[in-house]
């Protein structure tokens, strides 16, 4: 630890060879207080995840949308991924069913940028209050430790806002085939702002270059006992060989006026927008090329933050975006301390950028004896931006607690039934029908279970039906895993995540 050279890593130093061992043999002192310290806590969620770094290239010409450096054509950009389940631990199952963590943080020249999305373009919920209690349900029971299938619909089906996202984690599309193979979303709805200050607001949207495909969940129980690492390992010697995997980003562009009077609330996390309302447009490529030296430094010590933007991209006034926002700093402090920031994987890459945060536990970085406090008079000054902010918008009114106002088209059933019958094929229905009674007869019961049936029947009445009666019709039958064991055929329709198509 001091660089000078350890007497022994073998034996300690001890009163003759049979005696006590002696307090002021220092090293072994060391290598035990160490090892008692060298955890972080586990992400309280999103724990089990797997990375890579890589580049971004923007191909195309987006800069009439945002000013953004990294977006402007032929710009390329260091970047880092980590991807990730959800609700499981650190040494969980890569293969559970669960929504999967896309989290991307940009060097850019202007700042980190941090995406940090999943592989659905929507969410459970549509308000930052309900987070907590949302993975609990998910998670362990606070008296038994075990998870716990009527726990998870119980909160689902006293939510109904979940059921788009419900609907797409009981689909094909619930447990990827590997990290590779999956599309990544922003999920939320963004600013982007452009040289002019002409705002828009925006939906990312990765799709993956090696295509999209599922695991059927009884070759995702077997992978699961085979090997609970498997899409680690898939990342990592794919990226080993070469192979390196990469994904195409497209953004759906809303004019900000239309924000007012879109059909349905633009910023409710629980829907998509239609593509046929706003299409698709082409900004890069995102390539993962290089394997972490270390995971622990570089991927366990990652501290991705949805508050890292960069001029050109702003929030929006989605309620679980802003909730976001500070969230995760707040997470970082905790989990890996108040200097985060200074760790390499987490540094920004900003030549002679300025800060009046200072010093605290392991500060690394230092500005010698530039001031320390702003305004001053030494040339060193504050910022002080004044007005309306770029990236802001209107917003006036009452203080109030109060679920968003209603659209024409808002409610929270009718994108995921359009889902279930206008996207999907019978195969898919029929796996999906499968899934969602191996799920129900995993331990789901009594007002729980009529409130399930109840909720796919507002999705789609004939599933719904189908649901309800194969589930009563198992009922009393084992299935202790309670995930379906049907077999899935891989599927990869470019227009599943835009279920209001047709409607
Ligand atoms: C208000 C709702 C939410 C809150 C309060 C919240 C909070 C958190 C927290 C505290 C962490 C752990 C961070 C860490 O310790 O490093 C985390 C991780 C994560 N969250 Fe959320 N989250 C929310 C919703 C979402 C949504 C909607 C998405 C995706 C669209 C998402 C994606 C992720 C991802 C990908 C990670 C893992 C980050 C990584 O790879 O290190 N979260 N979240």
């Amino acid at each position: 630890m001091t660089g000078a050279p350890a007497p022994s890593d073998r034996n300690s130093l001890t009163l003759g060879a049979d005696g006590p061992i002696l307090l002021h043999d220092v090293h072994m002192v060391e290598q035990m207080a160490h090892f008692n310290r060298e955890r972080v806590p586990e992400r309280n969620v999103h724990a089990k995840g797997s990375g890579a770094f890589g580049r971004f290239e923007t191909t195309e010409d987006v800069s009439q949308y945002t000013k953004a450096a990294l977006f402007q054509p032929g710009v390329t950009t260091d970047m880092l991924a980590r991807f990730s389940t959800v609700a499981g631990e650190l040494g969980s199952p890569d293969t559970w069913r669960d929504p999967r963590g896309f989290s991307l943080k940009f060097y850019t020249t202007e700042g980190n940028y941090d995406l940090v999305g999943n592989n659905t373009p929507v969410f459970f919920i549509r308000d930052t209050m309900k987070f907590p209690h949302f993975i609990r349900s998910q998670k362990r029971r606070g008296g038994t430790g075990l998870r716990d299938n009527n726990m998870q619909w119980d909160f689902w089906s006293l939510n109904p806002e979940s059921a788009h996202q419900v609907t797409y984690l009981m689909g094909d599309r619930g447990i990827p085939k590997t990290y590779r193979h999956m599309n990544g979303y922003g999920s939320h709805t963004f600013m982007w702002i452009n040289a002019e200050g002409t705002r828009s607001w925006v939906k990312y949207h990765f799709h993956s270059d090696q295509g999209v495909e599922g695991l059927s969940g009884a070759d995702a129980e077997r992978i699961a006992g085979q090997d609970a690492d498997f899409h680690r390992r898939d990342l990592m010697e794919s990226i080993d060989r070469g192979d390196f995997p990469s994904w195409t980003l497209s953004v759906q562009v809303m004019p900000y006026e239309d924000a007012t009077t879109y059909r349905i609330n633009p910023f409710d996390l629980t829907k998509t927008w239609s593509h046929a309302d706003y299409p698709l447009i082409k900004v890069g490529t995102m390539t993962l090329d290089r394997n972490p030296d270390n995971f622990f430094a570089q991927i366990e010590q990652a501290a991705f933050e949805p508050s890292s933007v960069v001029p050109g991209i702003g929030f929006s006034p989605d309620k679980m975006l802003l909730g976001r926002v500070l969230s995760y700093a707040d997470a970082h402090r905790y989990r890996i301390g108040p200097n985060y920031h200074q760790l390499p994987v987490n540094r920004h890459r900003v030549e002679g950028a300025n800060t009046y945060t200072f010093d605290g536990p392991m500060a690394y970085d230092h500005t010698g004896d530039a001031p320390v406090y702003a305004p001053n008079s030494m040339g060193r000054g504050y910022a002080d931006q004044t007005g309306p902010s770029e990236e802001g918008w209107e917003a006036d009114g009452q203080m109030v607690r109060s679920a968003y106002t209603l659209r024409e088209d808002d409610d929270d059933f009718s994108q995921a039934g359009a889902l279930v019958r206008e996207v999907w094929d019978d195969q898919q229905r029929d796996d999906f029908v499968a899934t969602v009674t191996g799920h129900l007869l995993g331990g789901v019961e009594g007002e729980v279970l009529e409130r399930a049936f109840d909720y796919w029947k507002h999705v789609d009445a004939e599933t719904g039906g189908r649901i309800e009666e194969a589930t009563r019709a198992g009922a009393g039958a084992p299935n202790p895993g309670g995930d379906d064991d049907a077999a899935k055929e891989a599927a990869s329709d470019p227009v599943v995540e835009d279920s209001t198509h047709a409607g």
